[in-house]
């Protein structure tokens, strides 16, 4: 029998997920890794880079393999680690709900922008997932209720898992319904980003896209455009006066989205661009008269 210290040390266990991971990660791997080495075996991060003799249990070292491959055969790296970070909280993620995109900060940028924090402001967000996008609204505009929309269930336990674990369970409302279908009353801001992948591209996405996350979150209809179609049909009604929706959309679907929104009869809809100087949002002003 080997003695402990002869098995599996931390340095080593890292060193050999790394190395499984390499093919599919390329650079990513090491650091990758090192978060589900650390989450396996309870390490921190410095007793990783510290102490790589350190010895791990046998137990330990399985739960990490197992991890590793997991992320091998593709599942999204937030799944395993249960979370990920948006507007810098930590949103609780898994099987069944979208993992939050950096991308999407691009309509929190524009939402903060449009409502001043001391402004109370009722807030629709449709299509809410992890809820990442009326979560981080909420907490920077302490003054604004929210209700998020959700058709999964699976999706909407996260929601409110969420709307708990970031203390704002008093000042957010979640539905399962399909976007304005349940819906009276108007709103000041209303968010939405609702899937927008053309259902032929959905083919070819990254595999961890592709064959983890729900395609309820992916399958925008033959365009991609197909819910946002339907949300801008009776958004109209749900706009107070002066009120604005942003609607996120695919990076080169600026001029279609334009287009639907001009054609459901709001001709001050405008396309805003992400960082990166792509099309990322459909702001649509509340019409005037
Ligand atoms: C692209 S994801 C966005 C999730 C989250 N808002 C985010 O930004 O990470 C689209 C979301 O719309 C939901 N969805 C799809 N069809 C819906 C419908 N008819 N009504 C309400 N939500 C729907 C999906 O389940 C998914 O959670």
């Amino acid at each position: 029998m080997p003695s402990l210290a002869e098995g599996t040390t931390l340095g080593g266990l890292v060193d050999e997920l790394t190395a499984r991971l390499v093919p599919s990660l390329g650079g990513a791997a090491r650091s990758e890794t090192r978060r589900l080495v650390q989450l396996a075996t309870g390490a921190d991060r410095t007793r990783l880079l510290l102490h790589p003799d350190a010895s791990v249990a046998p137990g330990a070292a399985e739960r990490a393999r197992t991890l590793a491959a997991r992320r091998a055969a593709g599942e999204p790296f937030a799944y395993l680690t249960g979370e990920r970070e948006f507007r810098g909280l930590a949103f609780a993620t898994g099987p069944g709900v979208l993992v939050p995109r950096p991308e999407s900060e691009t309509m929190i940028d524009a939402a903060l922008a449009y409502l001043p924090p001391e402004r109370p402001a009722r807030v629709l967000d449709l299509g809410t997932g992890s809820g990442c996008l009326l979560l981080a609204l909420l907490h920077e505009r302490p003054r604004a209720f929210g209700l998020g929309v959700e058709r999964s269930a699976d999706a909407l336990a996260y929601a409110a898992g969420n709307r708990h674990a970031l203390g704002l369970a008093d000042r957010c409302a979640l539905i399962r319904a399909s976007w304005l279908d349940a819906i009276g009353g108007r709103f000041d801001l209303v968010l939405a980003n609702p899937p927008y992948i053309p259902a032929g591209e959905i083919d070819a996405l990254l595999a961890d896209v592709r064959d983890f996350e729900p395609r309820l979150a992916l399958d925008g209809g033959a365009d991609g455009l197909a819910p946002h179609r339907l949300i801008l049909e009776g958004l109209a009604e749900r706009l107070a006066p002066g009120g604005l929706a942003l609607v996120e959309i695919g990076h080169e679907q600026g001029a279609a989205a334009l287009a639907a929104a001009r054609a459901a009869g709001f001709a001050d809809a405008q396309v805003l661009r992400d960082l990166g100087d792509r099309d990322r949002c459909l702001a649509v002003p509340a019409p005037t008269g």
